[in-house]
C-alpha cells in the first residue's frame, strides 16, 4: 500500500516521474476556466498502480486540469475516486476567501471573476461555495473509508491526499482554529499534521504497518508575500518562484515500519522520483516513456547511495530558448540565469524580490551547498579558481547534454481560456458565475 502526502506547484512532476516540459503543463498554473489539462496520454502513479491491481483514491487539490465535461479531472487519469477542489482554492472570488472568517487580513489579490469555488466528489459538484471549515474533516472521512475498504476486501492501496494547508488563504476547522501560536498559518499547520495522523492510526489500527509505504513531501517554497502567513525557508535563500534553494528545496519524510531503517540522509532525492520507486517497490514496468526520475529503494531499503547526483532548476514561466535556470550537481550548484519573483516579495532580500530581474550569468553562480546552504558566496568571484574549472566544465557539459535531451510539448496551459467551462453546480442559472452556489 501506498499512502502519499503532498501538501502545497509541480504536480505533474510529481504524478508522471516527467519534468512538466514532457507534459506541457508550463508556463505557470490551470486556471477554472483552462481548455487544457495534463494529457491524458500521460501516465500517473495511480495509473501505474491500478495496473497492479491497486484501488486508488485522491483527496485534496488537484490542479492539473478540468477541461470540458471534466476531461482532465484525476477520475480520468488512474484515480477511482476523488474528493475535491480541481484546482488551487486562492481560485476563487474574495467573498469566498477574505471573509473566511470575516476578519481575516490577506494580503495579496484573489481571483475576483472566477466561479465559487466547487468541492468536487468523484465527476460531480458536492458542494460550491466549498465551506472551508468543514472541508478537511471531509477529506478525513473519505480517506479512512477508503483505507478501512481497501484493507477489509483484501486489495493493495494508493492514496493520494493533497493538502491545501498551508497555502494562502489558511483556514482549519473548529478543533483547530485558534491553538496555535503561529496564528493562521499555523491553525492550518497542525489540522493539516492533525490529519496526517489521523491518518497513520488508521493503517495502524487496519494493521497493515508493516506493509504501507508513507512519503510526507511538499514541492515548493513559501509565498513569502504573505509575509507571516506566508511560511519561511529559514535559512534558504528566497521563496516560491525562484529557483533558489528556498523555492524548491523541500524535506521529506519516508516511513515503511520494518522495512525503512529511521534515521536522516542528505542524500538527493526529487519527487520526481517517486514514480519510478513507487512503480518498483510495486513490481509494476516504468511506463514506455522517457522518465526524470531514478528508483531510490536501494536508498531506503538498503541505506546506499542516492541514484541521483544530478538536479536542473526550471523557473514557473519556462522559456525553452533559455531553459533551466540552474543545476545541481553533488554538492554544487550553478545558477546560469537568476530572477527574482512575486511569491517572493518582502524578504528581506532583494536578489528575492521582482524588482531583480532576469539576470543571465556567464560564468555561472557556482555555491557549494553543503558549506552555504544559504546561497552566499559566489565560489567564481572575482576569477575562476584553478581548481573549480574542472567542475565548471562538467556542469557546463551536463547542462547542455540535458537540454539537448529535453522534448517540450506544446503548452496546455496557453491553450488558454473559456468561461463557459468554469465549474457550475447549478449548470442552467443566470447570471454566470455568481449563480452557482447550491
Ligand atoms: C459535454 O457533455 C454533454 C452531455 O454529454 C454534451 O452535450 C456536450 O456537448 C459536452 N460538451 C463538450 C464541450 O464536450
Ligand atoms: C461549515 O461546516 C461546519 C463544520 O461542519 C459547520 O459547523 C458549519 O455550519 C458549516 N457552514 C455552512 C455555511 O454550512
Ligand atoms: C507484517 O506483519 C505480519 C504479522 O507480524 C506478518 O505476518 C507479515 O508477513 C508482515 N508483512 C510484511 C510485508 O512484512
Amino acid at each position: 500500500m501506498f499512502l502519499l502526502f503532498l501538501f502545497s506547484h509541480f504536480r505533474a512532476s510529481l504524478l508522471t516521474g516527467r519534468f512538466q516540459t514532457r507534459s506541457g503543463v508550463y508556463p505557470g498554473v490551470f486556471y477554472p476556466s483552462s481548455v487544457g489539462g495534463l494529457p491524458l496520454s500521460e501516465v500517473t502513479i495511480a495509473e501505474v498502480l491500478q495496473s497492479r491491481g491497486y484501488v486508488t483514491a485522491m483527496a485534496g487539490k488537484w490542479h492539473l486540469g478540468l477541461g470540458p465535461n471534466g476531461t482532465f479531472l484525476p477520475t480520468r487519469q488512474g484515480f477511482q475516486h476523488f474528493l475535491g477542489v480541481p484546482y488551487s482554492h486562492d481560485q476563487g472570488p474574495c467573498k469566498n476567501l477574505i471573509c473566511f472568517p470575516p476578519d481575516t487580513k490577506c494580503y495579496g489579490t484573489c481571483d475576483v471573476g472566477e466561479t465559487l469555488l466547487p468541492v468536487f466528489h468523484d465527476e460531480k459538484i458536492l458542494q460550491q461555495p466549498v465551506n472551508f471549515t468543514g472541508l478537511v474533516p471531509l477529506y478525513q472521512q473519505f480517506s479512512k473509508e477508503f483505507i478501512q475498504k481497501a484493507v477489509t476486501d483484501k486489495k493493495p492501496f494508493f492514496l493520494y491526499y493533497a493538502s491545501h494547508h498551508t497555502h494562502y488563504p489558511q483556514f482549519a476547522s473548529a478543533q483547530y482554529t485558534g491553538h496555535s501560536l503561529r496564528g493562521k498559518y499555523g491553525d492550518s499547520l497542525l489540522e493539516l499534521d492533525g490529519t496526517v495522523g489521523e491518518l497513520i492510526k488508521t493503517v495502524w489500527n487496519m494493521g497493515i504497518q508493516n506493509n504501507t509505504l508513507i512519503i510526507f513531501t511538499s514541492d515548493n517554497g513559501p509565498e513569502t508575500m504573505r509575509k507571516e502567513r506566508g511560511g519561511s525557508s529559514g535559512l534558504l535563500k528566497c521563496g516560491k518562484s525562484t529557483t533558489y534553494e528556498g523555492g524548491l528545496r523541500e524535506p521529506a519524510i519516508i516511513y515503511w515500519e520494518g522495512k525503512i531503517k529511521p534515521g536522516v540522509t542528505s542524500e538527493l532525492a526529487s519527487t520526481l522520483d517517486i514514480l519510478p520507486t513507487v512503480a518498483s517497490l510495486a513490481g509494476a514496468p516504468f511506463p514506455s516513456v522517457t522518465l526524470d526520475g531514478y528508483d531510490l529503494s536501494t536508498l531506503l531499503l538498503e541505506g546506499k547511495k542516492s541514484p541521483r547526483s544530478t538536479f536542473y532548476y526550471y523557473p514557473p514561466s519556462i522559456d525553452p530558448t533559455r531553459g533551466i535556470h540552474a543545476l545541481r550537481m553533488g554538492k554544487y550548484k550553478a545558477h546560469f540565469y537568476t530572477q527574482g519573483a512575486f511569491h517572493s516579495e518582502t524578504t528581506p532580500d532583494p536578489a528575492c524580490h521582482i524588482t531583480a530581474l532576469l539576470t543571465e550569468h556567464n560564468p555561472p553562480l557556482l555555491f557549494d551547498l553543503d558549506t552555504d546552504p544559504a546561497e552566499n558566496y559566489n565560489l567564481l568571484k572575482p576569477v575562476i579558481p584553478k581548481e573549480l574549472e574542472p567542475i565548471v566544465k562538467e556542469i557546463q557539459n551536463e547542462r547542455e547534454r540535458f537540454l539537448k535531451s529535453m522534448t517540450y510539448a506544446e503548452s496546455e496551459i496557453n491553450k488558454g481560456k473559456d468561461p463557459s467551462l468554469r465549474p457550475c453546480c447549478n449548470p442552467e442559472c443566470t447570471p454566470k458565475p455568481s449563480c452557482c452556489r447550491c
